[in-house]
């Protein structure tokens, strides 16, 4: 602490009642009583100061014994800081109160479509070592189409080294290129192009299970390396020779196939050529980890990842109840599969991904990470983890397992799925895959236009499988021999009329869909009323702000009518969503309805027969045969 002393006669303050110059001492005379420092205090600055050795004796005075000029002034910058502190505050307060309530950063895969590309049926450039099956050449040369479609992510089915009996979900080799698709120096141009266009790539990671021709299980079962060995689990048979316990495989028959060179059963949730890895083995998680880190090097925006329940099994290896539900259709079904999927420990183990890729994001780049999680609505939810600290989201497939197609349905699955996510966890939807028969198939293609709606319009994230945008349907007669029935859905992209659909100069791995003479991106290109058109307005629409935030209102509509509000949080920008399931016109009256705002009017911004773009105003509106209309309110 220091104090200038007073020194000099012309620092001596002016005292303004006698005009006159007076001495320190006359000057500071006595205390007086309103004076703001207290004898004490000004005691206790004599004695800091004394103690300082500085000789300022006469300044410390001066605090307690102030002249009228001081006080003048003391008390002019008193209420300057006064002032200023209640000025400060009023500001901030009116600042607080007129300032619009701030949106929160939506990262890029909140804000984009995810398309998914299925490799060998998007496009065949004739690079890839087989001809007939389409490669990474193949899906770079189409890249201008995505990026006019408006989706901003592409996930890619695994394009790894694989034998291909389950179309590559059998890894062989985690980080080589399958040849079928072209080489790892196409890999990286495919990434390097899709970055170029502002756009994302995501990648099929697949934990659970290997090829039975990865090394790491012909090092076991070959050169019976025990190493090798841990990499899987491995039981003795049973008691009377059979496999271990009744553990059934998804894909028909037992969990266990016994290998005679081991006298031992291993594990596999799908088909023998997929031995499942053993995760209670710290030297599997290790490889797992760096496999991950090594496609995170190379850039790749986020991995999709495949059959996460069944990561772990019982450590007892119990054998797992009957079903007393089962309904004979589908004899996986006949058992409850407690002791196989969802165990306890498997949540961890995504912690532990969730982590080595968060070390690659940052605010401005962040990864995805996503989950394939089949499992009962609540199941899937802890999923996103209690922290947020596993996936961004786990798929949501209520629109895939829904079965009756009518609004009543359809309204309930959209309630439990949003009843259920966890507070401030973000939402998505999927309408197809390539494990499901497509949404053109099971609706009709009326059905499915208002079904790309509603996918697109409802608050989350919003996966695309290829040709859904087109309407394209499942190959109605796939030949028995040498094809998986998932295979119907998996057909060659549909681009135009010629040969083989423009997907391949050669004979398609698959048929194509006969439909595609009228089913195909380019007649659908040249057509602004057909189905892709109304997809690439629906991706366009996503970035008005009505239709960004998560938020979302059911509105009390007719019975065959889903109709919705979203919003932004300032809630200017409002738009209304109505389907009609029906496939008669109805009126809708949504003047009366919660949620939709009073006294404001609405324009079409799209309907799904895109020949509609009047003024409504919001009491009734009209509604088609599988109309769906989003309505956004005009300022
Ligand atoms: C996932 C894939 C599916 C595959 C299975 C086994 O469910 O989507 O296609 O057969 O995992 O890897």
């Amino acid at each position: 602490m220091s104090y200038k002393p007073l020194s000099n006669e012309d620092d001596y303050p002016l005292d303004k009642d006698e005009g006159a110059r007076t001495t320190p001492l006359e000057h500071f005379g006595s205390v007086d009583e309103d004076d703001e420092l207290s004898d004490d205090t000004a005691k206790k600055v004599f004695v800091d100061e004394k103690d300082g050795g500085n000789g300022d004796h006469e300044l410390s005075k001066s605090i307690g014994n102030v002249g009228p000029g001081f006080r003048i002034a003391r008390y002019i910058l008193t209420a300057m800081i006064f002032l200023t502190v209640a000025g400060l505050i009023t500001g901030s307060i009116v600042l607080i109160i007129t300032s619009p309530s701030c949106s929160p950063k939506l990262n890029w895969w909140q804000t984009s479509v995810i398309y998914q590309v299925y490799p060998q049926s998007f496009q065949d450039s004739g690079s890839g070592n087989t001809s007939g099956y389409g490669d990474l050449n193949g899906i770079r040369s189409r890249l201008d189409y995505l990026k006019d479609l408006g989706v901003e992510a592409i996930w890619l089915n695994p394009i790894y080294a694989s034998p291909m009996v389950d179309n590559g979900y059998d890894v062989s080799d985690y980080r080589a290129i399958n040849p079928r698709y072209g080489t790892m120096g196409d890999f990286h141009n495919l990434l390097s192009a899709v970055h170029q266009k502002n756009m994302r790539l995501l990648l099929d990671f697949v934990p659970n299970h290997t090829s039975d021709q990865h090394k790491w299980f012909q090092m076991c079962v070959a050169n019976n390396s025990q190493h090798f060995c841990d990499y899987y689990v491995w039981r003795d048979s049973d008691s009377f020779g059979g496999p271990p316990n009744n553990w059934l495989s998804i894909f028909g028959g037992s969990a266990w196939t016994y290998v005679e060179a081991k006298d031992q059963y291993y594990l596999h949730q799908f088909y023998p050529e997929q031995p499942d890895l053993n995760y209670r083995n710290k030297n599997v998680k290790e490889e797992i980890k760096n496999i991950l880190e090594y496609w995170l090097d190379m850039g790749i925006d986020g991995f999709r990842v495949d059959a996460v329940p069944f990561l772990l099994e019982d450590k007892e290896f119990r054998n797992e109840s009957t079903n007393p539900d089962y309904n004979g259709t589908n004899p996986f079904d006949e058992l409850i599969h407690n002791y196989t999927q969802n165990v306890l420990g498997v949540h961890a183990i995504v912690q532990e991904w969730r982590e080595t890729v968060d070390c690659y994001s940052d605010s401005d780049d962040e990864k995805v990470f996503i989950g394939e999680v089949y499992s009962s609505v609540d199941t899937v939810m802890e999923y996103y983890g209690t922290k947020k600290d596993e996936f961004d989201f786990p798929f949501n497939f209520i629109l895939i397992d829904t079965e009756a197609w009518n609004a009543t349905a359809v309204r309930e699955a959209i309630k439990e799925w949003w009843g259920a996510l966890p507070k401030d966890a973000w939402s998505n939807w999927v309408l197809g895959n390539h494990d499901n028969p497509r949404i053109g198939t099971r609706v009709g293609l009326n059905l499915a236009r208002a079904l790309n709606m509603l996918l697109l319009t409802l608050p989350g994230t919003a996966t695309s499988y290829y040709g859904d945008e087109i309407g394209m349907t499942n190959l109605e007669d796939l030949p028995v021999d040498g094809y998986d029935e998932r295979d119907a859905e998996r057909t060659p992209m549909q681009w135009n009329a010629e040969e083989n659909a423009g997907f391949s100069n050669s004979t398609p791995w698959v048929p194509v869909v006969a439909n595609y003479t009228t089913v195909n991106v380019e007649v659908q290109t040249n057509n602004n009323q057909s189905m892709l058109e109304l997809y690439r307005m629906l991706v366009h629409l996503r970035k008005n702000e009505a239709l960004k935030y998560a938020r979302f209102n059911l509105l009390n509509t007719s019975e065959n009518v889903i109709g919705y509000r979203r919003d932004k949080p300032d809630a200017d920008n409002v738009a209304i969503v109505l389907i009609n399931f029906a496939n008669f016109a109805i009126t809708e009256d949504i003047s009366a309805l919660e949620h939709v705002p009073k006294e404001r009017k609405f324009r079409i911004a799209v309907s799904t027969w895109l020949n509609r773009t009047e003024i409504v105003d919001n009491a009734a509106v009209e509604l088609g045969p599988f109309e769906g209309v989003v309505l956004l309110a005009t300022l």
